[in-house]
């Protein structure tokens, strides 16, 4: 632990600064493996563009995972150590794929972005000028967050209107 390090945390708990961080850390791991198993089961149109976003994404989220495991150990806590603790801590669950098509795959993985995003919001609110070392950890990954989410609104834009471009030529 960073004692230094720690003893600059005004206003605010490092065990609270732990606890939250802890759930992104759960919310990290199951947006990673939510992003690995789309990319492998997603079908339909355009589906190469979409596989290569889902595991750009994969490989954010893991870095997130990475990026929040060391500041909790520098904080002089412990991330968590057993998966099934990942569903119990986690705030934006898990949208197991039912629907294998494009268009749905990329709304369930949008709903992940925007609930990633009022998460890392609500954290940056709370460390900002408390602890300035995880303000800074959380707003890059909000900044990862959010070009996630517009990411993932073009590529579905994109396919709905390629889509609905076509229908529209074999009415003619
Ligand atoms: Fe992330
Ligand atoms: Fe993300």
């Amino acid at each position: 632990m960073a004692r230094v390090g720690n003893s600059i945390i005004k206003g605010l708990e490092v065990s609270e600064i732990i606890k939250l961080l802890n759930k992104a850390y759960a919310d990290e791991w199951l947006a990673y493996y939510q992003y690995f198993i789309e990319s492998k089961v997603v079908k339909g149109i355009m589906k190469d563009a979409a596989i290569t976003e889902l595991d750009q994404h994969a490989a954010d989220e893991l870095r997130h995972a990475t990026m929040i495991a060391d500041r909790i150990l520098q904080l002089g806590g412990t991330p968590l150590l057993n998966p099934k603790e990942w569903m119990k801590k986690t705030n934006c669950g898990y949208e197991e794929p039912k629907n294998f098509d494009v268009v749905a795959i990329l709304e369930d993985a949008i709903k992940g972005e925007q609930c990633a995003i009022k998460v890392y919001s609500n954290i940056v609110d709370l460390t900002r000028d408390k602890d300035i070392v995880t303000y800074d950890i959380v707003s890059q990954i909000l900044a990862d967050e959010v070009e996630h989410e517009e990411d993932l609104q073009a590529l579905h834009d994109d396919i709905t209107e390629f889509v609905s471009d076509l229908k529209k030529s074999l009415k003619k």
